[in-house]
């Protein structure tokens, strides 16, 4: 199947929801997880396009969305645009769970609590990004391309430097990214946070 990369179209907001829980399980599908399929979306990938639509780019095959990688330049903007914006409706629709049953869920609800703070140790890393690919597009080269994509676009806006978060459950994806070249910044307990300057 040929795959190609293009800007994000709204008609697309749907189907990156999907994606988006589809590959939310340390890269795998944690559909079973979830009894609101929409939660993990809303955490991780609509804000980012309402945002800065011009800073998401879809993989499609058949036309169809496959996989996008989408961000901001600016993480202190955005999260405070998310605390004005974004998060306080969903903050009443979803309150946070009376009791903590360990379940990703839950941890889901608490992260649209506490929003998309600014991380003070990735400071100097003013941009931020996510990946994420349906098992059909892997391992065919999209991912890093999908990476350049999004790099050039960083560097037309003149930003200085990118960073991300990988769970250490993501052995694959921690590999992805120390062969593209970005190096790591702080070694959390349960997540890396890489970086690359542009
Ligand atoms: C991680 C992910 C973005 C990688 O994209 P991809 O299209 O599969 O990767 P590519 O084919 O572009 O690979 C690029 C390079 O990384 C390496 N690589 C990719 N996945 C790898 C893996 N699982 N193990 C080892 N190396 C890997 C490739 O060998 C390749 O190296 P090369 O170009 O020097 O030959 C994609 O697999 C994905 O979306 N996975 C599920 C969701 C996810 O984990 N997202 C990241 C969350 S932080």
């Amino acid at each position: 199947m040929q795959l190609t990369i293009r800007p994000y179209h709204p008609a697309d907001l749907s189907v990156l929801y999907r994606i988006c829980l589809q590959t939310a399980h340390s890269g795998g599908d944690a559909t079973h997880l979830f009894t609101d399929p929409d939660l993990i979306g809303h955490m991780y990938t609509a804000p980012y396009v309402f945002f800065e639509p011009e800073l998401c780019f879809v993989l499609t095959g058949a036309e169809m969305p496959l996989g996008y990688i989408l961000g901001t330049k600016n993480t202190a903007a955005f999260s405070d645009w998310c605390e004005t914006e974004w998060f306080p409706v969903l903050r009443k629709r979803y309150p946070i769970p009376e009791t903590d049953d360990g379940s990703f869920q839950n941890r889901i609800l608490q992260l649209i609590h506490r929003g998309h703070p600014v991380n003070n140790d990735l400071k100097a890393y003013p941009a931020h990004l996510h990946i994420d690919l349906l098992p059909a597009a892997q391992g065919q080269g999209m991912g890093r391309k999908l990476i350049e994509v999004f790099i050039n676009r960083l560097r037309e806006l003149q930003v200085s430097a990118v960073h991300l978060q990988v769970g250490k459950g993501n052995p694959g994806a921690i590999k992805f990214y120390e062969r593209l070249g970005f190096h790591e910044i702080v070694n959390y307990e349960k997540s890396i946070a890489f970086g690359m300057l542009l």
